[in-house]
């Protein structure tokens, strides 16, 4: 067997055998193909595609390239979430503590930010103290302790996928259905999961540009689940503005502190009590014999009368993050307004352009350009208008922010705010305004 045949048949549209895509992935976890022949077989996936054995064993094989977590400890169904990548989704913060509440326990392995979109890890690495990089032998005790744990990815879990994905990033191959569905489901195959909800964005501001796309992932991820023997939900979720409100690592934890206080924007909301209601009803917690619109309306509850918020400070103290006595997480940066923008005339909003304010808030700090960059945590953006909000020339649309330790400068600046105003599109007629949850698929 040579990668040159495996690719010529690729190219030429036909299946690979099992044998062949092993062979593939055991080579590129030994670092034993070449770069220019592994872009090679991606290109040849993304123009001719999988089908859906072939993205099986590919899931398979990269899942078993690395270490597999067992989660027999946790003595019931292992339930886990992810989202295909967003703008503003500050949902696993809101949402772990909110399922603690229904007993289930969860250890949830969470990415950095990289490009326009942020990381869960970032976010919570933006609480003084609190400790992101979780061995892997305290996963069990702090499960045991707090009932759920949030940890970065650790290198030896699914590490055929973190080399493909460097690779997809820079070859023009990331955006593939097969490639997609397999990097995703690998992770949470080898993260120990049974059963797995997915928040599969769709929009301007996420890989699927439009729904027909997002069915066609979710589709492949539940195939790929049901011959692995995996549960798998997909909810299809809009992407057509940013999430919530705020956009950077410590203006998206307030918004969380808001939310599980019993404030917050619906669109968040909605989202966060839809993927927690189908977290609940695969798991084996009581009320899963309740239908999704009863656990949702549960999941609201708990949201408004603090329960979920009394288990967001067990998940924080538990992995030693700092609490103010007003009960807010203290923060490594604080926010502080750089530039207000308004609204150039009168009318609507029909979009938010959720990949240009994702883009305009790295501008500000709050991501990364390289891997290596550090991170402003106080930077970002307010959003003040959603869709098919009304505005009178001149009124507050964003802000954009920066931390209190900045040093960002005037062009950088200036591009922030470009890209942020042109994000926002007017519109004189009242828009109609789209349902953010577009789909379920099991
Ligand atoms: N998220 C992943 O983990 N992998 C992809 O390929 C795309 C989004």
């Amino acid at each position: 067997m040579n990668m040159r045949d495996i690719i010529a048949k690729k190219r030429y549209s036909e299946e690979l055998t099992d044998e062949e895509i092993a062979f593939f992935i055991d080579g590129v976890t030994k670092g034993e193909i070449p770069d220019y022949q592994t872009s090679a077989l991606l290109m040849a996936i993304v123009l001719n595609g999988m089908n859906d054995r072939e993205m099986t064993t590919l899931t398979l094989e990269m899942a078993n390239s690395g270490k597999t977590n067992d989660l027999s400890y946790i003595g019931s169904k292992a339930v886990d979430k992810h989202s295909t990548g967003g703008v503003g989704d500050k949902c696993t913060p809101i949402i772990l503590p909110l399922v603690a509440s229904f007993g289930i326990k969860t250890v949830k392995l969470s990415g950095r930010g990289l490009g326009f979109t942020g990381g869960t890890v970032d976010k919570f690495e933006s609480i003084e103290g609190f400790n992101i990089n979780v061995d892997s032998a305290d996963f069990e005790k702090y499960v045991k302790e707090n009932g759920m744990v949030i940890s970065g990815q650790t290198p030896d879990l699914a590490p055929a996928d973190k080399i493909l994905y460097s690779l997809r990033d820079v070859t023009s191959t990331v955006d593939s259905i097969p490639l997609i569905a397999s990097s995703i489901m690998s992770k949470k195959i080898a993260g120990g999961a049974d059963a797995i909800v997915l928040d599969v964005t769709c929009g301007e501001g996420a890989f699927m540009k439009d729904l027909s796309q997002a069915r066609e992932l979710s589709n492949a991820m539940i195939k790929i689940g049901k011959l692995a023997g995996r549960e798998v939900v997909c909810v299809i979720t809009s992407m057509d503005e940013p999430l919530g409100r705020n956009v950077g690592n410590v203006l998206e934890m307030m918004e969380v502190f808001e939310v599980l206080q019993g404030k917050g924007e619906e669109d968040l909301i909605e989202v966060v009590t839809t993927l927690a209601a189908h977290m609940v009803k695969v798991s084996d917690a009581k009320e899963n014999s309740m239908s999704v619109d009863e656990i949702k309306k549960l999941c609201r509850e708990r949201l408004n009368d603090g329960t979920a918020l009394e288990y967001y400070d067990k998940l924080l103290i538990g992995q030693g993050g700092l609490i103010h006595s007003t009960g807010s997480p203290i923060y490594k940066d604080y926010p502080t307004e750089v530039m207000r923008l308004t609204a150039p005339s009168d009318g609507y909003i029909s979009a938010i352009k959720a990949d240009m304010i994702g883009n305009a808030s790295v501008e500000l700090g709050a991501g990364r350009l390289k891997k290596t960059d550090a991170i402003d945590y106080g930077a970002g953006i307010c959003i003040y208008k959603k869709i098919g909000d009304k505005v009178s020339k001149g009124d507050a649309i964003c802000t954009l922010y920066k931390g209190k330790g900045s040093n960002i400068d005037e062009d950088r600046l200036e591009k922030a705010a470009e890209l942020a105003f042109d994000a926002f599109v007017f519109t004189e007629d009242k828009p109609e305004v789209p349902s953010v949850v577009l789909d379920v698929c099991c």
